[in-house]
């Protein structure tokens, strides 16, 4: 059956088929070529869009603005804490002004349920471009990534380290379940995903001829896989004082050298950024002064090691949001 997302929002893979994630990548490949080969594509000229960021953002923000101009629309960006939305109006109120105003909506803030709410009154496609719970524009450029790397995403072993139930390791555990990837969270049982989401994605991955697997083990994490995807300890939004229990609990489960030897011979190490992998960042530099730990997820050694292919998944963050715009757009 033929692809149709027009008018569609994009709040979380959940709600996309794999036919339509298919379709998703493929497009990003054709705009990544035409980007490549100069060929312009301001198919979308004369719509305008509005990025709303209630968290910073380099690559997310960055993507949607470059899409944005490369497809020829106008695009319009508010910072954290520089509109009326929460504080003076509602998400039901502010939803309804852009709406008028712009032709898409891109959001990222603290709940899933606050984009899901904005999309109910926006009455125009709403992009979720990081929640607590999930961060779908990622996923896209992940899995562009993988297939580039390996020319096929069915029946590769992919292993998230570290916080299972964040917003990465809940995207990425839906993504692999949809696309036919072994997906292993390996991390202390205290940071496994929920389990209700855990069963949803096991029913789905049984569909797609693939398996979902929690382990504390390091060593059956590693274990034949291909992919070995990691992200910060602690994300935004999530309070300070959570620092040292959670270097604690994920210590142990450092991507390290040792870590890339035990996984597959052409295994590949992926992160979304930002990452600590060093102390050149004031993060990174109070951490090593209070704990004593000069690199954390992921050492400095792996991040700039053959196999790290952290920047082509950052690039490819912006062919994949170009798609997404457009197929919801035109
Ligand atoms: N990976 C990612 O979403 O990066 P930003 O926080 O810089 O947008
Ligand atoms: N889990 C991280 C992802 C950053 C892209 C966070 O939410 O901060």
């Amino acid at each position: 059956m033929a692809v149709n997302l027009r008018g569609k929002n994009f709040l979380k893979l959940l709600d996309f088929s794999k036919d339509e994630i298919r379709y998703l990548i493929d497009l990003s490949k054709n705009f990544k070529n035409m980007k490549r080969a100069g060929v312009p594509h301001r198919y979308l000229e004369g719509k305008n869009i509005v990025l709303l960021f209630e968290k910073t953002s380099t690559r997310t923000r960055c993507s949607f603005e470059v899409a944005g101009m490369d497809l020829g629309l106008g695009v319009t960006y508010l910072d954290p804490g520089s509109s009326q939305m929460g504080k003076k109006e509602s998400i039901a109120d502010t939803a309804r002004v852009l709406g008028r105003m712009f032709d898409g909506i891109e959001y990222r803030g603290y709940s899933q349920q606050l984009v899901e709410e904005l999309a109910r009154y926006a009455k125009v496609p709403v992009w979720n471009g990081l929640t607590d719970e999930f961060h779908p524009t990622q996923m896209l450029a992940d899995m562009l990534t993988i297939e580039e790397k390996f020319g096929r995403l069915e029946d590769l072993n992919f292993t998230y380290f570290g916080d299972a139930r964040n917003n990465m390791g809940n995207s990425l555990m839906v993504t692999c379940a949809k696309m036919g990837l072994n997906f292993t969270a390996c991390a202390p049982k205290e940071l496994f995903p929920d389990e209700g989401l855990v069963n949803k994605c096991r029913h789905i991955a049984e569909q797609n001829g693939c398996k979902i697997t929690l382990t504390e083990d390091v060593s059956e994490g590693c274990k034949g896989a291909h992919v070995i995807y990691t992200d910060i300890w602690v994300s935004m939004g999530e309070p300070e004082d959570v620092w040292e229990t959670r270097i604690k609990l994920l210590k142990p489960y450092q991507v390290n050298k040792h870590v890339m030897e035990s996984a597959a011979n052409d295994a590949i190490f992926m992160h979304c950024l930002p990452s600590f992998h060093d102390t050149n960042t004031t993060i990174g530099a109070d951490i090593a002064n209070k704990f004593g730990i000069t690199e954390m997820e992921v050492t400095n050694e792996v991040f700039e090691s053959e196999c790290s292919v952290v920047f082509d998944e950052a690039e490819n963050r912006m062919h994949t949001i170009k798609a997404i715009i457009y197929a919801t757009l035109c």
